[in-house]
């Protein structure tokens, strides 16, 4: 059975105050995995406080070194994130590719370093607005997908959660249409099939990001090639958040 996740990315938000005040509003949501990836620094005294207040929510790294440990300034590794009580790790996030650099190569090796350490890895992909106007937006989430998947081995790809994230969505308060989000989604998944020795569609876990809010998320939870969201600035609000988990309970009818 593929998973139902709502995730939130706070990207480079928050503080002690903003973790304990958001922990505490949440709570659990029947078939909904729960994910908070605060800033790194945050993730131990969040695994602190949710185990007094929030014991079902998860913790993850909105990235991670690909080495173990090592001499790199300013960087933590896989294993120090689960060490800090973290269960997930993004990796290939748009905004690691633009502002740090990351190419496929990079980030199938923080795929694979998710792995090593025993997290769960959510890779994210998706094509800028140039590309889709050219056309070439199935074929630059393929590249991307392809390039973590043939450095996997078979559990590793089964297990793979994707984040479809639209360049042209994130921060712009515009996200892909339904039809938009169903039609790459199936992409996704016939990539990831066709990659080998994948599990039966229905396995896959492959959730949508960008400009999600809760307005738009009962039109992008209907799709049925849709597991679920990766929010970024409504996620920042406890009780929004908690909405959009609840219209992926109602959409889904867990
Ligand atoms: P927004 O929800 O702010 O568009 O961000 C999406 C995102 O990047 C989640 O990883």
């Amino acid at each position: 059975m593929s998973r139902k996740i709502v995730a939130a990315n706070w990207k480079m938000h928050g503080s002690r105050a903003m973790v304990e005040s958001w922990i505490r509003l949440i709570r659990p949501i029947e078939g909904v995995e729960l994910v908070l990836f605060p800033p790194v620094g945050y993730i131990g005294l969040a695994n602190e406080i949710l185990s007094r207040h929030a014991p079902f929510l998860a913790l993850g790294a909105q990235n991670v070194h690909e080495a173990a440990a090592g001499a790199f300034t300013g960087e933590a590794s896989a294993e120090m994130v689960a060490d800090l009580g973290g269960r997930y790790v993004i990796a290939g996030h748009l905004e690691r590719r633009r502002y740090s650099g990351e190419s496929d190569a990079r980030i199938a090796n923080k795929v694979r370093a998710a792995y090593r350490a025993g997290l769960q890895p959510i890779l994210c992909v998706g094509e800028t607005l140039a590309e889709r106007s050219a056309g070439e937006a199935e074929a630059v989430v393929a590249r991307q997908l392809t390039a973590v998947t043939a450095g996997l081995n078979g559990p590793e790809r089964t297990t793979l959660i994707v984040a479809y994230e639209p360049v042209w969505a994130i921060g712009t308060g515009k996200s892909a249409s339904a039809l938009q989000v169903e039609e790459m989604h199936n992409c996704i998944r016939g990539i990831l099939s066709a990659a080998g020795d994948i599990g039966k569609d229905k396995e896959m876990t492959v959730l949508y990001g960008g400009s999600v809010s809760e307005t738009s998320a009962d039109g992008l939870f209907q799709g049925p090639s849709v597991d679920g969201a990766l929010v970024g600035g409504v996620a920042l609000d406890g009780a929004r958040f908690m909405k959009i988990g609840e219209s992926l309970r109602r959409a889904k009818r867990l």
